[in-house]
């Protein structure tokens, strides 16, 4: 398994992966085709040849934004999300970003969770930020260091 920049070619199978991710935004092809574009920082999990898990960042001022991030339910929990994340982390350090940001569903406890011991702390709500269903959004922050990168155990 590698952890690698997207390319054009997978947007279709990073499609294949989101279908069977209702918790996250159901992006286009073409959204992720102007990530492998470079309008967007993306990066997959390729395994094999057949993408796993995909991650999409963008940088934002100061900090950087994960927009959309998932890994295929049949594989999870074996490490492949803290790795993109570590990645991301990686890239923002590049960039010098001071933080590491996104939006989750109020109902996404794994989510939380996962982000939760990987040092994101709660910064903010927003109120019915999302629909079908409609619920809270909360904002997830993290302190990107470059101490934080020599500890990967921490990712
Ligand atoms: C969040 C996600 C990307 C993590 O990917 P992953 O490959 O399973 O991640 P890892 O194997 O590196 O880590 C799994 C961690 O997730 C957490 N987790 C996963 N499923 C969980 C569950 N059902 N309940 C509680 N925690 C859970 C655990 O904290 C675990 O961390 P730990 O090893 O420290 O205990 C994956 O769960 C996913 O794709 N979820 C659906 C899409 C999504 O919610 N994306 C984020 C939107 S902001």
């Amino acid at each position: 398994m590698k952890i690698r920049c997207i390319e054009s070619r997978d947007a279709d199978q990073i499609l294949q992966v989101q279908d069977r991710c209702p918790e996250i935004a159901p992006w286009t092809l073409q959204d992720y085709q102007r990530a492998a574009d470079g309008e967007m920082a993306g990066w997959v999990a390729d395994e094999g040849g057949i993408v796993v898990g995909f991650l999409v960042a963008r940088r934002v001022a100061h900090d950087f934004e994960i927009l959309n991030f998932a890994v295929r339910p049949d594989v999870r929990q074996k490490g492949i999300g803290s790795l993109l994340l570590q990645q991301s982390f990686a890239w923002g350090t590049s960039l010098q970003a001071e933080n590491a940001f996104l939006e989750v569903r109020a109902s996404n406890l794994a989510a939380q969770r996962f982000y939760e011991r990987r040092g994101f702390r709660i910064t903010g709500r927003r109120p019915r930020y999302y629909s079908s269903p409609e619920e809270d959004a909360l904002l997830l922050t993290a302190t990107i260091s470059p101490q934080r990168q020599g500890q990967s155990g921490s990712l």
